[in-house]
């Protein structure tokens, strides 16, 4: 079926709307029309005797637009002109139209577009101009023209990418889950996308084509199984975005791209890959002159349709043209901001990723071992600490991953909890093990986030487990624990969990040459990913000095007042056969962190003892070195 291409030029009273989308149409061959010629009657009558309208009068009229639209859709396809100030009336304006939707959004500054009209004696009063800018909700997406330029130059640029919308802005390669609900999202967003699927017979055979015919922001049009169709139809400088499985696969694909990729093209790697082969294939790819970026996703299935956060990093150049893409397609924070920035070069962007799962794994964790206190400490039911949990999200604490799990526990099937029946063995696809080796590599202690590993691995022994439990099980001791100290406990044991997250990328920001920005990072961690939570949103607001909040004056003042909770909670903890190795190590953490005199004297005296390493003195200058025959 035909496509028509529908262009709405769009922008404040004043802005050159109809001259731009009148050339337009001269120039692509298609029919101009003008919003306000769709005017029903009442409008008219309303607006003639000098009264504005409001959004229920402009309903019927954006919906008649609307018809006419999609008639021409299926047909010549047409420029059209209209205001279209609001996301409202855009969302309108759009219904149905999916993938054959071109905005072209003009923008300049109220002294020019003034200027402009009073140049042209067409007197229009500042107050209403005014309120034109006012109401302006400037979309994150379409084609955004600087009217600044001669109307010439606008209808070129604009002809050119809409010419250009024949070929797709960006392509993806993986329709996966994930791949799947980027894709929308990006086509959602209003760019031409174009979607690949490898063939294997029997198994993978048109998922791109079905997946496309299946979503109507898709176009059908861009779907391939066919790898050199699938470049050819991108748009030079091409860009392709891989949401394949991280490891052997991503080499695989990388390597046949490059047959078709040439000088200047873009790949960006978007799945959980490690680091040190991001850092690899973003040289191995310079060499050929490909820009390479490697970007943290987060926020699973819902997230990548409905806005991710994204943390890319590599090549910076190519981040400078697919930036716009990224960011439109990003979760926004509080303030309205798109939650994607540019980490840094190489590997930054995987390795913080890799981090933002270590901290997730914790954050996990944690709030497992809140639950086990509740039910097998205090004896409450999952519907009960559900409702915990769910007074608990209307304070600080409150987080997604807390959410959900007052979702998860609230869950039945018939009379049974469905937590109940969930078999008790974690399973990891990497990312959380990547952490703790990366932490060993460059000498950070993270114990917290290895606690939350190591109990995953460890719940896999199912086997053992239920042997062991025979023989050595007592009976769980009843526990009476105050709420509030539990939730400040768990609180606690959070910062600390932070804390180790943003020490090990502070530390490899430094030792890779990263310059990370912390603000930026804690600011696009704030939604969109799966840690996100109200805690984000403090260290996003502390401003962290080298990435440190456990000595950041704005967050230190909680830990001063919890420490006693998570003490508490600590030694209760150890009279019970309750496993909590996360809220454990956090306040041996903490304790190691805050100590003034470690153990470590004991340990290079030992060294010394038995393998002549060498000691430095307390009493002598720093870096000098000793050895004592103890047995003289
Ligand atoms: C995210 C998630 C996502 C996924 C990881 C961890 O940020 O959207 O972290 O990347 O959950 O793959 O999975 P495992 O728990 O299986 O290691």
């Amino acid at each position: 079926m035909n496509i028509g291409k529908i262009i709405i030029v769009i922008g404040v009273s004043g802005v050159g709307k109809t001259t731009i989308a009148q050339n337009l149409g001269k120039q692509l061959g298609l029919p101009f029309i003008d919003a306000d010629d769709f005017h029903p009657m009442q409008n008219i009558k309303k607006m003639e005797s000098g009264s504005p309208l409001n959004d229920d009068d402009r309903k019927p009229w954006l919906e008649k637009i609307n018809v006419a639209l999609n008639e021409y859709k299926s047909t010549t396809g047409v420029v059209l002109a209209c205001s279209a100030l609001k996301e409202s009336y855009r969302k309108l304006l759009g219904k149905d139209l999916g993938s054959a939707i071109h905005w072209v959004v003009l923008s300049g500054s109220f002294e020019l577009i003034k200027n402009r009209m009073e140049s042209r004696n067409h007197f229009m009063p500042s107050d209403l101009l005014k309120s034109q800018f006012d109401t302006w909700e400037e979309p994150d997406y379409g084609m955004k023209v600087d009217v600044s330029h001669s109307p010439e130059v606008i209808v070129d640029f604009v002809n050119e990418k809409i010419n250009m919308k024949g070929k797709a802005e960006i392509g993806l390669i993986g329709l996966g889950v994930m791949g799947k609900s980027l894709s929308r999202n990006i086509a959602g967003k209003g760019f031409a996308i174009s979607v690949f699927n490898r063939h294997v017979d029997g198994q993978e055979v048109d998922v791109a084509k079905l997946f496309a015919a299946e979503h109507e922001e898709m176009n059908p049009e861009l779907a391939f199984d066919d790898l050199s169709a699938f470049v050819e139809s991108l748009a030079a400088p091409k860009t392709v975005f891989l949401m394949v499985n991280a490891g052997a696969a991503v080499d695989a694909v990388i390597e046949g791209l490059c047959e078709h990729l040439s000088d200047g093209d873009v790949i960006i790697d978007g799945g959980n890959s490690h680091f040190k082969d991001t850092e690899r294939r973003f040289h191995a790819l310079k060499e050929k002159g490909i820009q390479f970026i490697g970007t943290g996703v987060s926020g699973g299935e819902e997230g990548a349709l409905k806005g991710p956060s994204i943390m890319p990093g590599g090549s910076s150049q190519a981040f400078d043209s697919v930036g716009p893409i990224l960011k439109a397609i990003a979760a926004k924070d509080s303030a309205g901001t798109d939650c994607c920035a540019f980490i840094g070069k190489g590997g930054s962007g995987h390795f913080v990723k890799m981090v933002h799962n270590g901290i997730e794994y914790a954050e996990m964790q944690l709030i497992a071992e809140v639950y086990a206190v509740l039910r097998y400490g205090m004896s409450k039911t999952p519907a009960e600490i559900s409702a915990i949990f769910s007074d608990w999200m209307k304070t600080d604490v409150t987080s997604y991953l807390l959410e959900i799990t007052a979702d998860i526990l609230q869950k039945k099937e018939g009379e049974k909890y469905l937590i109940d029946l969930i078999l008790d063995k974690a399973g990891n696809k990497g990312t959380g093990s990547w952490t703790t080796i990366a932490a060993c590599e460059l000498g950070v202690a993270i114990p917290t986030m290895t606690a939350a590993l190591f109990a995953r691995y460890q719940s896999s022994q199912l086997d053992m487990r239920l042997k062991a439990s025979e023989i050595y099980a007592s009976a769980n001791v009843d526990i009476a624990f105050d709420l509030g100290k539990l939730k400040a406990a768990y609180q606690m044991a959070r910062i600390v969990n932070h804390h180790q997250g943003y020490d090990l990328i502070a530390t490899a920001s430094e030792h890779y040459g990263w310059d990370i920005n912390y603000d930026d990072l804690s600011r696009i961690w704030t939604n969109g990913c799966i840690i996100r939570s109200r805690l984000m949103e403090a260290i996003s607001k502390a401003k962290l000095e080298q990435g440190n909040i456990l000595m950041n004056p704005k967050l230190n003042a909680e830990v001063l007042v919890s420490r006693g909770a998570l003490n508490d909670l600590s030694a209760v903890l150890s009279k019970t056969n309750i496993s909590a190795p996360c809220m454990l190590s956090a306040l041996s953490y903490l304790n190691g962190y805050v100590e003034k005199r470690s153990l470590a004297h004991i340990i290079q005296a030992q060294r010394d003892y038995f393998g002549a390493h060498t000691y430095e003195r307390v009493d002598a200058p720093r870096g000098e070195k000793f050895h004592t025959n103890w047995l003289s």
